[in-house]
């Protein structure tokens, strides 16, 4: 995986609990210390999930606030000071989350990604239906990821996954 994810989750760690912190969620996932990454590295899918894995350990908490945790930051902070161009055009947590697999396949033309592609079925005004598909079977990161992106357009966003399916509830 592209280690932009890793890079968005040292983010979150080094301004909310600093460089010791963030040492020993590497030493955790069995990784030098000294790890350096970039937004285009290659990381191996199974290192990041150790990494994940291993911020709950470190932070005592569960697998599910951690990724809950890295989902905010991404969509909050992240994601729109170095992918500004995709949230401008959107004005609204539906308009955005309708944009975002044009956004994935964008990202693999440029950057050689395998992002996750997404199907949208609209199933009542304000609910919809939108199926995560990927490899690698990350669909548990989707509800902190699209939680974040109501936060980030001021909107509550009611999310519930089933399988792949991940139903979401939108106020407006
Ligand atoms: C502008 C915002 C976003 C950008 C630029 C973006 C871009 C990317 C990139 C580059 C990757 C790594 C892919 C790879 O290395 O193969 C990725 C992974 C992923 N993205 Fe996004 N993303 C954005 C927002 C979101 C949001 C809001 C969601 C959830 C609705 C999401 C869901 C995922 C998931 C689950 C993965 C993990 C990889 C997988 O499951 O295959 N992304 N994204």
């Amino acid at each position: 995986m592209k280690g932009t994810i890793v890079k968005c989750l040292e983010g979150l760690i080094l301004e909310k609990f600093g460089a010791p912190t963030w040492k020993q969620i590497l030493t955790t996932s069995g990784m030098p210390e000294s790890s350096f990454f970039t937004t285009t590295t290659n990381v191996p899918d199974a290192d990041v999930v150790k990494m994940i894995g291993a911020t709950a350990t470190v932070l005592k908490i569960t697998g599910e606030q951690a990724m809950e945790a890295f989902g905010e930051y991404w969509s909050t902070k992240y994601a729109p000071s170095i992918y500004e161009v995709y949230f401008a055009k959107a004005k609204t947590a539906r308009e955005f989350l309708m944009s975002l697999d044009g956004v994935h396949v964008a990202m693999t033309k440029n950057a050689g990604a395998q992002p996750p592609r997404f199907t949208y079925k609209w199933t009542h005004e304000r609910e919809l239906v939108m199926t995560y598909s990927s490899a690698r079977g990350l669909v548990a990161l989707m509800p902190g990821l699209i939680r974040g992106v109501g936060k980030y357009y001021r909107e509550t966003v009611d999310v519930t996954v089933t399988g792949n399916d991940v139903k979401i509830q939108f106020t407006r």
